[in-house]
């Protein structure tokens, strides 16, 4: 059970509070106007970009306080909006307790988190229309949208086609505490008998707000000084007309998210970001988790909008839904759920992007515009990893190995935790256990197989260890507050965090994984990053003090949530240079994640526990990742904690096979559980999971493609294939695998032999081993799923590459011939692509790959297969596909094959370049006939067709 008492709710977290608070009030006063206003005197626009000043009226009226607001619309169609404070942006404050911290709010995170998609718009244009007490700009394609600015109280509308979508500050929760200084009241000594009259007195003169936390705060024994006092950041944002938010990861909760503030089975707490090392993870809650993407979408039929609230600062999420019903006298309109939104972060700048669509699509593109694709992964990383805390020696990890081969099951990647290392010092071997890395590792790649070893950011404190030795001597360390080496504890005990905020400490960090350094490593090893939020063992919430500082002085409370993925990012550049000449995709893992950690690596969803609950809850987790940006995830299979019945052991492979991100783990006190422990029937189902999701390689590989070049999801959710489709858009429980309409509903329940699969659209669905024909929308099917039995379907009209022949390991597939699955449409038409490279190197960036589009037209019963790569010819590319030249289609299976093939014995097969005598070859077809409830099919057995070339078979 999660030890609630160790995280702090927003009632224990100051700004929350005091926001929440805020809120209320808001609420609760009938004649309530946000003090904030834009001074029209000071507006400015020039080049996409308009500026101005927003004066803060205090309390008393005369005071105002000065926040530069820039507002600047992207050529992306995106309108960003910061506000800063002048005073700290100038520097004019005073730091209490000489602290040695930045005075300015945090402005730094773009340099992480952002890598693209700023380009300003240069069509956007200042509406001329006179409108007093308002401004308003028109950008975006066609100039379609428009940023209504409201002057006072300060608000905006952003509208796309004349409609309101997003709403700043509509309920007047805009909340930038400013900068004061400390007044200390004069402490009066008590006299006897006169403590109530005191009190009495204190209350009168007590001011309006709630300061108990301004100036320093407690928690679990840890004080936080806070030497800027009060900085807390809240906005609330409206989508109106929007019924379903998602997003906003990293929480154990469902896709469409529930509200906060009362109402039907809603949450009492704020959604929180504030990466932790939460032991024992609780189910369906809004507390935080091990990573933040601070990116929101609102769904509703017709229009997808979002907003990415950059700030990596502790914060928290309020979501309220307000049902407005039908007007009674307005005949025809529908009642409708607008979804109010109030954001509130401890420190920094607002910096806020918002999205207006109108598809999802647009979405996960343009936030992966701005924030870097997936990295493309190394082929061996989206096979199967298995893990577990500890395989224990080197012989240990050899035998495990050779289990796999004995009993046939594929595997890629083997794993080692933190018992590895000498005492927990990273970068050594254990001397007694692990007495021969490089035997273990040449082991491995006869199978061309590969090794992750773990290295996490906490450095033992400890004499004769070089690393610490370093660390401290070119004072690399996250420091304290009073600017000293932090220290705190971790697995080696007493520890110190590499900060790798600091360009000279990433310098510093890479030198550490050149082989002559990391010895013992080779070139299949590959990188674990865990415990990177980062996890401390004695700090609050078991993370580092918010006062502690960081390089170029700013305090973690301003970088918390960047934290992993500086960490992260420093070994991914570490592994990039482990030697002169070596260029191959990094392969590190993280468990803390923030906005662009997906463009150095793949996360997971920590340590979860071996319940069906949890297995229930990783399907819309990963989802939910996919959608945000971050789709190579996945959860512990099997579960972390505890020890699965071998019925749910099972059922999480089988799960398993679709996280894009596919690893067995296990913690140290639990049993073995390897897929070949379970014995008969369990390991032989695991096994047929595990070859399916092989077999499907070329799928997933196209499916990172996809997701590496347009920021789409890996696996995706329903609302996101039929946005249009109301009833779907809540669907969290069954998956969608890249663009290839295979339809995976896992089964999550102990003792199911069902499933009920949600159809959204009236296209035919077919099951994906026997072909059972499934049909009819908006409704759900019963799918029959004894235990080796896997639920999938395939919907009508795409075209799924598979490799069929079972292999050990993904490098042993590399040449196999390929099969296409033709599953066709209504109207006997089906289109599918294929993503192929060399799985290893950066060649693909010089054009060195394969990516073909194959498609049936129904009309003209023909396939073809051409060309979407659009680099010319180069020696890289001629090379590759001169590699790939004899790797061919070897089977062509259509489901739902037409009756009238029945006589047909044969198709025409022609390849492009072939010689004339080579052109138009008969190839037999065979066609089998529908039977109960199945679909007829047929198939092209080796019409001897390269996969890197354009063909055609004419089946009419
Ligand atoms: C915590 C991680 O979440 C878990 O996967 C790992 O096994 C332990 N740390 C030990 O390294």
């Amino acid at each position: 059970m999660v030890k609630h008492e160790n995280f702090k709710t927003c009632d224990q977290s100051g700004f929350c509070k005091r926001n929440r608070a805020f809120a209320d009030t808001a609420a609760a006063t009938s004649s309530w106007t946000s003090p904030y206003a834009l001074d029209p005197t000071t507006i400015k626009f020039k080049d996409g970009k308009l500026s101005g000043t927003i004066l803060k009226t205090l309390s008393g009226g005369d005071e105002k306080v000065r926040l530069p607001l820039t507002v600047t619309f992207l050529e992306s169609g995106l309108a960003r909006v910061t506000l800063d404070e002048e005073k700290r942006q100038k520097g004019d404050i005073v730091l209490r307790g000489d602290s040695k911290a930045r005075k300015e709010r945090y402005n730094d995170a773009h340099t992480w988190a952002i890598v693209g998609g700023l380009d300003v718009s240069q069509g956007a244009a200042l509406n001329e229309k006179v409108d007093q007490g308002y401004t308003r700009v028109f950008y975006g394609e066609a100039g379609k949208h428009e940023a209504v600015i409201q002057h006072q109280p300060f608000g905006i509308e952003f509208k796309r086609d004349g409609v309101t979508q997003v709403k700043f500050n509509e309920r007047g929760l805009l909340n930038m505490e400013h900068w004061r200084p400390k007044v200390e009241k004069p402490v009066e000594e008590k006299k006897e008998g006169e403590e109530e009259k005191k009190e009495e007195e204190t209350k009168q003169e007590e001011p309006k707000e709630d300061e108990s936390t301004w100036w320093d705060e407690s928690f679990g024994g840890n004080t936080d000084s806070k030497p800027r006092g009060p900085e807390a950041v809240a906005l609330d944002i409206s989508f109106p007309g929007y019924e379903h938010v998602f997003g906003i990861p990293e929480h154990a909760t469902r896709l469409s998210l529930k509200t906060t503030r009362g109402g039907d089975g809603a949450y009492s707490e704020p959604y929180r970001l504030y990466n932790a090392d939460v032991f024992e993870y609780e189910m369906d809650s809004p507390m935080t988790l091990y990573g933040a993407i601070p990116f929101m979408q609102a769904h509703r039929k017709g229009s997808t909008v979002g907003v990415f609230w950059l700030n990596a600062a502790e914060t928290w999420i309020d979501v309220i839904k307000t049902k407005n019903s039908a007007n009674p006298l307005s005949l025809g309109t529908k009642g409708h759920t607008d979804t109010q939104t109030h954001w509130i972060s401890e420190s920094g700048l607002l910096d806020v992007f918002v999205f207006l669509g109108p598809t999802p699509q647009d979405l996960t593109r343009q936030y992966g515009e701005l924030t870097g694709y997936t990295a493309m992964p190394q082929s061996f990383a989206i096979a199967y990893h298995q893990c577990r805390w500890n395989y224990v020696t080197d012989e240990d990890v050899k035998d495990v190995d050779r289990k796999f081969d004995k009993f046939k099951i594929p595997y890629d990647v083997i794993w080692l935790d933190i018992e590895y290392t000498h005492e927990k010092k990273y970068f050594t071997w254990d001397p007694l256990t692990f007495v021969n890395p490089d035997k273990m590792h040449k082991h491995l790649k006869k199978r061309d197989r590969k090794l992750v070893a773990i290295i996490d950011p906490h450095i033992k404190n400890t004499d004769g260890y070089h690393v610490i030795d370093e660390l401290k001597k070119k004072g690399l360390a996250v420091k304290n507050k009073d600017g000293n080496d932090y220290e705190g504890w971790c697995w080696p005990g007493s520890s110190m965090w590499v900060d790798c905020f600091n360009p000279a400490a990433i310098t510093w960090w890479k030198g550490l994984f050149k082989y002559d350094s990391f010895k013992g490593s080779a070139s299949n090893t590959f990188i674990w990053n865990d415990m990177n939020e980062p996890s401390v063992f004695n700090g609050p919430e078991t993370t580092m003090p918010k006062d502690n500082l960081h390089h170029g002085g700013w305090e973690h409370r301003d970088v918390h949530n960047i934290n992993g993925l500086t960490f992260h990012n420093a070994t991914y550049q570490a592994m990039l240079e482990r030697k002169k000449g070596e260029i191959r995709r990094p392969f590190v893992l993280t468990r803390a994640f923030y906005s662009g950690s997906q463009r150095v690596g793949a996360m997971w969803t920590g340590d979860n526990l071996a319940e069906w609950s949890h297995l229930e809850a990783s399907i819309p987790m990963v989802l939910n990742q996919g959608i945000s940006g971050f789709p190579f995830s996945g959860a512990d299979v099997g579960g972390f904690f505890g020890n699965p019945s071998k019925e749910l052991l099972t059922r999480w492979y089988q799960a398993g096979i679709y996280y894009p991100f596919f690893r067995g783990h296990a913690h140290i006190d639990t049993r073995r559980r390897e897929p070949y422990i379970p014995g008969a029937p369990y390991t032989e189902i695991i096994t047929q999971a595990l070859r399916l999701r092989y077999q499907l390689l070329p799928a997933w590989y196209t499916a990172f493609h996809e997701a590496a070049t347009t920021g789409a999801p890996i696996i995706r959710p329903n609302f996101y294939i039929h946005p249009e489709d109301e009833k779907g858009f809540a669907v969290d429980d069954q998956l969608y695998i890249g663009s290839y309409g295979l339809l995976a509903k896992p089964v999550t329940k102990e003792g199911a032999d069902s499933v009920s699969v949600y159809l959204a659209d009236d296209q035919p669905y077919y099951d994906y081993f026997d072909y059972t024909l499934y049909q009819g929308a908006g409704k759900e099917h019963t799918v029959p799923a004894p235990l080796e039995k896997i639920p999938l379907l395939m919907r009508g009209g795409h075209i799924i590459p598979r490799r069929d022949r079972p292999r050990r390991s993904s490098a042993l597939m590399k040449f196999d011939p390929f099969t296409l699955v033709v599953v066709l449409d209504k109207d006997g038409s089906a289109q599918g692509t294929l993503y192929v490279d060399d799985g290893e190197t950066f060649d693909y960036q010089q054009g060195a790959y394969i990516h073909r589009r194959f498609s049936f037209d129904g009309k003209r019963q023909i396939m073809t297969s051409t060309n979407l790569n659009d680099h010319r010819s180069t020696a890289k590319l001629d090379n590759y596909l001169k590699s790939m030249a004899k790797v061919r289609i070897e089977k062509v299976i259509i489901i739902g094959a037409p009756k009238e093939w029945k006589t047909k014995k044969q198709v025409i097969v022609s390849e492009e370049g072939a010689k004339e005598s080579k052109r138009k070859i008969p190839v037999g077809l065979e066609w089998f006939e529908a039977s109960s409830g199945k679909a007829s099919w047929a198939v092209v057995r080796d019409p001897k067709v390269g996969v890197g070339r354009g063909w055609k078979i004419d089946f009419s």
